[in-house]
């Protein structure tokens, strides 16, 4: 917050993010329901307190009347947010595609899809160019609330293209721009056609922060070996202009979660727990359904453990929470048929009349069921493929206690 020039309570700051940290469920013409949306950027941001915040975003749903904006808009300003209306068409090429489909993956390791490794297709072309409309739709919800004086704080690899069309609009505006996922080897940025637009882009905000400082190293190298661009040990300079960049690295509010197994409904949770697995080990996976988390190899070292120790069947349950995600790209759906087929074969293979080894729930928990499951699991499985900054470990040491289970931690999620 320093080195964004904030300087207290007093100071504004307008987070802007593609997901608001409440997704929205219509009950009406004009009643909506809140509840508190997934993922590891939410998670991070709710622990940012003494700062007096709203936040700009996408409310996850499509809401093509003009009742239902503003009863949103109205339902939503409770919680400080402000919603930014995307129509399905615009979702469909800037979030499924462009943000989820390449950029996703490509920051994940995971390469383009096959179809986009040419620059020329047409899919490419006009994904790229929803995804810079998107960006202007939330520049100018921002232009609507922003005084002269604020700090814009632009999140993730969804609003690559805000720090332009804010700077754009107004030089003066103070601009931070924070990437939630890895920044990946300029080898691996290359690759993508929009890369040199991008860059000068994110080059447009005065602070660029990422988890590592190997993120920040990629990124200043992407641009010294793309734009031609000078780094210095403060980010990257062009024509005296310096953009700084560093490693922020996030975490969470440990106390929410340790007060929250303080309350009765945490209690209530916590002893069911206890009754239903006792004299069973408990193993804990909470994730999104996606690829990075490794799913499907968790699921599958997990039958490799019972195939060779036989003598741990019916003694031990892989709990598996996989939040559904971005349900409406092919890669998800192929991913979520391929969790469930391993997850029914192996319980066929190792299940009694008694008990089944895997719990596979398709949803999230409430923020009480997930700290008491936190709370009386003996071994949490982190096993991202890749990962910006996984919080789930993060919340799992926060709610044990004094239990001291065992945290099997990636090592290519980014806290080693
Ligand atoms: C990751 C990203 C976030 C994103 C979250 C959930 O943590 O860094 O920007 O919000 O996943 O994904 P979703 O696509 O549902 O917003």
């Amino acid at each position: 917050f320093r080195r964004l020039g904030l300087r207290g309570m007093k100071q504004r700051l307008l987070v802007v993010a593609n997901r608001l940290p409440v997704s929205a469920n219509r009950r009406g013409e004009d009643q909506w329901s809140l509840e508190i949306s997934a993922g590891g950027l939410v998670s991070a941001l709710l622990g940012v307190k003494d700062v007096d915040a709203k936040w700009i975003g996408w409310a996850g749903v499509n809401v093509p009347d003009e009742v239902g904006q503003q009863a949103l808009t109205n339902a939503l300003a409770e919680k400080r947010c402000i919603p930014v209306f995307l129509d399905e068409e615009i979702v469909h090429q800037y979030y499924n595609g462009y943000c989820n489909n390449i950029l996703w993956p490509l920051f994940h390791y995971l390469g383009l899809p096959q179809e986009d490794r040419l620059a020329t297709t047409r899919n490419f072309e006009s994904q790229f160019d929803a995804y810079k409309r998107a960006n202007q739709m939330f520049a100018d919800v921002v232009y609507q609330h922003y005084q002269e004086g604020d700090v814009i704080w632009c999140h993730d690899y969804h609003l690559m293209f805000l720090p332009r069309c804010l700077k754009e609009h107004d030089i003066n505006m103070k601009v931070g721009w924070f990437l939630h996922t890895p920044f990946p080897s300029s080898e691996i940025y290359r690759t993508l056609p929009s890369r040199s637009e991008l860059l000068r882009s994110v080059l447009c905000a005065d602070l660029v922060g990422f988890h590592t400082y190997d993120y920040a190293r990629h990124f200043v190298s992407a641009c010294t070996r793309i734009l031609g661009l000078e780094g210095t040990p403060e980010g990257v300079e062009d024509q005296g202009k310096l953009t700084r960049v560093a490693a922020f690295p996030i975490g969470i509010d440990s106390d929410r979660f340790k007060r929250a197994l303080d309350i009765d409904a945490a209690k209530r949770h916590v002893n069911e727990l206890k009754q239903r697995f006792a004299g069973r080990k408990v193993m804990l996976g909470v994730d999104r359904l996606d690829m990075i988390k490794g799913i499907p190899q968790k699921i599958l070292a997990f039958e490799k453990f019972l195939e060779e120790n036989p003598e741990w069947i019916d003694k031990v349950v892989l709990l598996q929470i996989a939040v559904p995600t971005r349900t409406d790209v092919p890669e998800y759906q192929k991913l979520t048929s391929q969790v469930h087929e391993i997850v029914g074969r192996i319980n066929g293979r190792f299940g009694t009349l008694s008990a089944v080894p895997i719990h596979h729930l398709d949803r999230s928990l409430d923020f009480h069921a997930l700290c008491a499951l936190y709370a009386v699991t003996d071994v949490a499985l982190v096993t991202s493929l890749r990962d910006g900054m996984n919080l789930v470990s993060y919340e799992y040491v926060a709610c044990q206690g004094s239990k001291k289970g065992v945290l099997i931690l990636s090592e290519v999620s980014d806290q080693l």
